[in-house]
């Protein structure tokens, strides 16, 4: 997930709208916008390796924002360029029908100030050597700024095979659903029990000129309604604060934690809930385990920050014979790789990358992790298996069918705080209670 860097911690007087680097970061986002709408690439490493060449945090920031705007609101723009354009852009125009996605994000979803943002952005056309069309950018954000974009159907820029399934898992929430997935996320915050508590540290952003939230739960968090750059939250050096959804916050709760369990995180990378089961219970035994070595640095570079510790093991959760010393756990969390159709807001490009077969795939290493470690967990023990899904087959479905393969495991209910209760676990769709979309099951083993 995309550490929320935002730009709005800038003020908009304040940001760099003008001038060779406002041409040159909104050049960069119609690269990345390209690389991601018309060439298949991954949002999350497009994004990071362009704002890795942009040394000031600001223009980083207002990047990003621009290019999740643009995709968020995608369907929005290119209706509007259909119906604006006298021709449809052809492939050879891919950058450019980028850098208007971008222009349009800046005017509409973002709204920065016209003048800042028409001028800059005409100027990246040349930048994107596309000075003989610079005129057309200039008119297409232009007539942005006297007159309403065209609005697409709330269903446009979804794959059909995801419409249908959402139609046939939450007939009653599909709308909300759609909507909830095309907004700005609020930035939630977890404080760090070992340092400080919530009241104390909300106070202190308070001082600092924050407009902070005390929700109800999860305990730890704080929300923020306009997100910040981590720079600026007091201590987060030192370790007093994470960012981390209020959804994935709440596994924490999951457990009934005791100094000297052995827990295993078997996906644990990046590390956001090793550590915060870590902050809870720092005397946990954590094994943080996860296949991708690379990822594996993030846990560490956390735990550090925090100043905890784990044992990080680079792993295959589905073959546990090659790496599990025969010392049962007590604990057990299953963060499962899953299709994130609860969280499009935070990576937009699912919608364009994800496929049907995907999810099939997923499903299946899904449950050959659940029958691998459920042998490794103690008897008496807690195996959590969570996902940042909305689709029945990865969630509750995944676990109706765990339940009945194994004799010896249990359901043992959470409670509303976790979302609606679906029989086999419990769901939280995108948006509800200003989270991300989430779905929990605690097991017991007999
Ligand atoms: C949803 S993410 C985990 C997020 C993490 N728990 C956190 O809170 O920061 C899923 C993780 O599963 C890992 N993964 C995928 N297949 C795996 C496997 N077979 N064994 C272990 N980890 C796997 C991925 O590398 C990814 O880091």
């Amino acid at each position: 997930m995309l550490v929320v860097a935002s730009f709005k911690q800038t003020r908009p007087d304040q940001a760099r709208t003008g001038g060779d680097r406002g041409a040159g970061v909104r050049a960069d986002a119609a690269r990345v916008l390209d690389a991601v709408m018309h060439r298949g690439r991954s949002l999350k490493v497009e994004l990071s390796a362009a704002q890795s060449r942009i040394a000031d945090g600001r223009d980083r920031a207002l990047l990003e924002a621009m290019v999740m705007a643009a995709l968020r609101n995608r369907a929005d723009y290119d209706a509007t360029l259909k119906a604006w354009l006298p021709r449809p852009l052809g492939q050879r125009d891919n950058d450019l029908r980028a850098l208007l996605y971008a222009g349009l994000a800046q005017l509409d979803a973002m709204g920065l100030p016209s003048h800042a943002a028409v001028d800059a952005t005409v100027e990246a056309a040349r930048l994107l050597k596309r000075s003989h069309q610079a005129g057309l950018v200039n008119a297409v954000l232009r007539r942005a700024t006297r007159e309403p974009l065209v609005r697409a159907d709330a269903q446009a820029g979804w794959p059909q095979w995801l419409l249908e399934r959402l139609r046939a898992d939450w007939p009653e929430d599909v709308e909300a659903i759609l909507r909830a997935s095309r907004t700005s996320p609020p930035m939630w915050l977890r404080v760090n029990r070992g340092k400080t508590d919530r009241d104390a540290y909300a106070a202190q952003l308070r001082e600092n000129g924050m407009d902070v939230r005390i929700p109800d739960h999860p305990a730890d968090a704080l929300m923020l309604e306009t997100p910040v750059a981590v720079s600026a939250l007091p201590g987060f050096g030192e370790g007093t604060v994470s960012v981390q959804d209020g959804s994935a916050q709440l596994i924490a709760d999951a457990f009934a934690l005791k100094a000297g369990m052995r827990a295993l995180d078997a996906c644990a990378a990046p590390g956001g809930k090793t550590t915060h089961l870590l902050e809870r219970e720092p005397g946990l035994q954590v094994i943080a385990a996860d296949i991708d070595a690379r990822r594996l640095r993030r846990v560490e570079e956390g735990l550090q920050r925090l100043g905890l510790s784990a044992q990080l093991l680079a792993a295959d959760a589905t073959t546990p014979d090659a790496w599990w010393d025969g010392r049962a756990f007590d604990a057990i969390l299953i963060d499962a790789p899953c299709s994130a159709t609860g969280i499009l807001r935070r990576q937009p490009d699912i919608l364009l990358h994800r496929r049907a077969e995907d999810v099939a795939a997923l499903v299946a290493l899904q449950s050959r992790m659940l029958d691998a470690l459920w042998p490794t967990l103690a008897p008496g023990g807690t195996l959590v298996y969570a996902t940042c899904s909305i689709l029945r087959e990865e969630n509750d479905r995944q676990v109706e069918t765990f339940l009945q393969r194994m004799a010896d495991a249990r359901l043992d209910p959470l409670d509303a705080t976790f979302g609606r209760d679906t029989g086999c676990g419990h769901q939280r769709l995108p948006g509800e209670g200003g989270m991300d979309g989430f779905f929990y099951a605690r097991l017991r083993k007999q």
